[in-house]
């Protein structure tokens, strides 16, 4: 190839360069081939740790972007045709170049739901990858039945708080936590729809007590390559987010971690919080009224009313501290029992009075713990 034409190259890879620094959780690869008459010799260039590693001809060489871009444009002038797509999760940007002509492309690929898909809003087409490695498919891709609950979750979840993350700046990564992640695969799903549906930069950090989670969910991250994800294990309570607090998520947290989760939420000053409860256990002992004792008096009645109260409780606690709520079933009950869904946002400043949750104590002769932890 002529000097003009791998000059050319020399700036389309200072654009990817530029992108990468940009966008470098995201990266996928640099894919392309060289030709030579009709032989083609393609190479592959990832990034692993800190360092590119190039792979082609037999040959890898690893090394800082310099290093290894300068080494495939140096070999541009031994050959006819240059092909080379950069990919990321947020599209692709292409180039072909030879003597007579160096043109460039951009795409952007948004996993759609494609035909027969509809009552999906993840596709598990443009989802396989993820998929497969969180073991939510058998052999001939389609959805597990024993995980077809999980994935349904997951995605109401994610449909009803979609329309709040729009709201958040669009000029920024935005930061989401999810709290008693588990093996985080809420999180594995919202980060899909966000990064390759959306195409918004987006970091999201699990935080869970139990250590084999936690490390399961980074073996899972590593192999699906979503660098944009890190795992903590630490109880919710004690744990220092190392950046802003954009979204906080919760599904499932049990019992008092539910109200573990929102204070963390509150305390850190997230714009919107999300959090379908669990169990509850924490009422029951205390619970009574006398104005309405009909309420308590049978076994069943109180259980379900404290449930009930609880989150209630955990609502107007919420609008107290100047979010917006919506409280929802995000899926059926026969999916599960524990459907209900408490949407936050952030939209004005805390009131002091407290009226509505001074009078649930008063009356229903409760102590609850999220008093105690919202600061
Ligand atoms: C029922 S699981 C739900 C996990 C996940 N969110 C899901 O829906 O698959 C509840 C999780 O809460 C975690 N957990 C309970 N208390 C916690 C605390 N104080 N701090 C962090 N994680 C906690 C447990 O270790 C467990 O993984």
């Amino acid at each position: 190839m002529n000097k003009q034409a791998v000059q050319k190259v020399k700036l389309f890879c200072g654009g990817m360069q530029s992108r990468f620094l940009e966008n470098k959780d995201l990266f996928i690869e640099v894919s392309g081939s060289y030709q030579s008459g009709t032989v083609s010799y393609p190479f592959s260039i990832l990034f692993e740790g800190e360092t590119y590693v190039l792979t082609f001809q037999k040959e890898t060489i690893r090394g800082a972007f310099d290093t290894v871009f300068s080494h495939l444009i140096e070999q541009a002038n031994l050959y006819d045709i240059l092909t080379l797509t950069y990919a990321d999760r947020t599209g692709r940007l292409m180039l072909r170049a030879d003597n007579k002509n160096v043109s460039t492309k951009s795409d952007n690929q948004v996993a759609e739901v494609s035909k027969g898909e509809e009552k999906h809003i993840i596709s598990p087409k443009a989802a396989n990858k993820l998929l497969r490695v969180l073991d939510f498919v058998s052999e001939n891709g389609k959805l597990k039945n024993t995980h077809v609950r999980k994935f349904t979750q997951a995605e109401h979840f994610i449909e009803l708080l979609v329309p709040y993350l729009k709201k958040l700046p669009q000029d920024r990564e935005i930061t989401v936590y999810d709290l008693a992640c588990g093996k985080s695969y809420l999180s594995f799903f919202l980060n899909f729809y966000l990064c390759d549906v959306m195409k918004r930069r987006c970091r999201i950090i699990g935080v869970d007590i139990r250590e084999d989670v936690v490390e399961a969910s980074k073996k899972i991250r590593d192999e699906l390559k979503y660098y944009n994800m890190d795992f903590y294990c630490a109880d919710i309570l004690e744990f220092t987010p190392p950046t802003r607090m954009d979204v906080a998520i919760s599904l499932h947290a049990c019992d008092v971690a539910t109200d573990f989760a929102i204070a963390v939420a509150v305390n850190n000053g997230a714009q919107i919080a999300a959090i379908a409860p669990c169990c509850h256990k924490e009422f029951l002992d205390t619970i009574k009224t006398e104005e309405m004792p009909y309420f308590t008096e049978n076994g069943i009645f109180k259980k379900r009313f404290s449930d009930l109260l609880t989150d209630i409780y955990r609502v107007k606690t919420l609008e107290e501290q100047g979010y917006a709520v919506v409280a929802t079933e995000f899926v059926s009950p026969l999916e599960t029992p524990k459907n209900l869904l408490i949407l936050a946002e952030k939209t004005k400043n805390a009131s002091p009075k407290g009226e509505a949750t001074r009078a649930i104590k008063r009356a229903f002769h409760v102590d609850p713990i999220l008093d105690k932890l919202i600061f």
